[in-house]
């Protein structure tokens, strides 16, 4: 009955104690007559104009920003003239490594659906701005894998791959996340993750060949267009080195028949189609990872309707009476998965947190943000885990409305024009 760990590459392994958090939100419960997931679509990508020049007013609010928030980098005034001054002769500037980590730590700090914020600063930075070639940049992806996994202890990490510019666009990651598994049709039916379906269509379009057999958890190619003078070919596939993926199959520690089900579910959430916008600079590719907290797993992935849609079998192996929503089948089924998902991360020693512990970080967190007189952007329906959210501090109590100023993830177009949605 112990959880499995897959995994390989010893190399991984650095040292540092089992740091205990860092997590996005679960994503919000579909408003009436939505659904959460949409499928792609599969569709080419648009080819974008170059981006117009960096507007030098957002470029010297961020500069202030870096310079208020850190003391030590001196007065901000003769950055903001070099900044100026480089975008009147460049069309725009390049950020320093300090600020390209303040500013991807602070887009972290401002995402409003992430419950997971309390550590922002410990975001580590890999800077990969020179790397713009498809093959390149899938290879740092997988390098991102190793170096965010460390054999589960999971430390938060973002690649910031070349920037949209006046000579042309950066590269793009078109998978919603790193690590995701494919979805077959089959009749009526889908083999795998509903919710890549369109995705597994494009993958196999571009030469992809699934496994053979195909099974439930295949773990999809990466797909990656590039940027600078590789922008012109389109996108091509890169597969994903199975050592490269830490997985973990589930088991209960009280329901021996748990493990018979054969689910398992990937360590680390790495989500690749979110641009990141610092100072009027875009990355289109900035791939950044936390680590899981369990509901995201057993009562979304594993549980949605339109996902693995496990509810059911659970509850019949449960043996509850699944005649009437009003036995709470439903709710039962979905705890004991989520009892399963947080006993196989724990023995196979792979951080992952738990909705109450993260939602009273969240609140310090908060508190923290409030205590600054910082204005704290927070998505009340994307906080609130999906399970017991009366259970939970977050449920009870309102928050500062979103904003859309300072650097932020945005949901970059290209992934919105292929059908893609924020990864929740
Ligand atoms: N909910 C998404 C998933 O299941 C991941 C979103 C990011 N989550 C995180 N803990 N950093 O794959």
């Amino acid at each position: 009955m112990s959880a499995e760990a897959v995994y390989a590459d010893p190399e991984d392994l650095a040292s540092g104690p089992l740091r205990t958090l860092a997590v996005v939100g679960s994503s919000p419960a579909p408003g009436p007559g939505e659904s959460v997931v949409e499928v792609e679509s599969g569709a080419l990508p648009i080819v974008e104009a170059p981006a117009p020049g960096v507007d030098p007013g957002v470029a010297e609010e961020f500069v202030r920003l870096f310079h208020t928030e850190n003391p030590m980098a001196g007065p901000a005034e003769p950055r903001i003239a070099a900044v100026r001054e480089e975008i009147a002769r460049t069309g725009t500037y390049v950020h320093t490594h300090a600020e390209l980590e303040f500013g991807a730590r602070i887009a972290w700090r401002n995402s409003a659906r992430c419950i997971g914020r309390l550590y922002w600063r410990s975001l580590h930075l890999r800077d990969r701005r020179h790397v713009t070639a498809p093959d390149q940049v899938a290879a740092e992806c997988v390098g991102h894998l190793r170096e965010a996994t460390r054999r589960g202890r999971i430390r938060s990490t973002i690649t910031i791959f070349a920037p949209d510019g006046p000579a042309g666009p950066g590269p793009r990651v078109w998978n919603e996340q790193l690590i995701r598994y494919a979805g077959y049709r089959a009749g009526g039916r889908v083999l795998g993750d509903p919710r890549y379906v369109g995705f597994t269509d494009t993958a196999r379009s571009l030469g992809w060949l699934p496994p053979s057999p195909m099974g439930r958890f295949d773990v999809l190619p990466l797909v990656v267009s590039g940027g600078g003078e590789h922008a012109a070919g389109g996108p091509q596939f890169f597969e994903v080195p199975r050592d490269a993926v830490l997985e973990v199959a589930l088991a209960h520690a009280e329901h021996p028949w748990f493990a018979e089900l054969g689910l398992r579910w990937h360590a680390l959430p790495v989500i690749s189609n979110m641009r990141l916008d610092i100072g009027g600079i875009s990355y289109p590719a900035a791939p950044f990872n936390g680590w899981y907290m369990a509901t995201e797993i057993s009562a979304r992935n594993l549980a949605d309707s339109d996902r693995y849609d496990m509810l059911a079998e659970v509850a019949e192996a449960m043996g509850l009476d699944t005649s009437s929503d009003r036995t709470l089948w439903r709710d039962r089924a979905a705890i004991e998965l989520t009892a399963a998902v947080q006993h196989s991360f724990d023995e196979a020693g792979v951080s992952l947190a738990d909705h109450h512990g993260e939602s009273r970080r969240f609140l310090r967190f908060v508190e923290k943000e409030e205590a600054a007189g910082r204005h704290c952007p927070v998505d009340w329906s994307w906080i609130v885990p999906p399970i017991s959210g009366g259970l939970t501090p977050v449920f009870h109590r309102y928050y500062d409305e979103s904003t859309d100023t300072g650097p932020m993830f945005h949901l970059d177009d290209q992934a919105a024009a292929r059908g893609q949605g924020c990864p929740n």
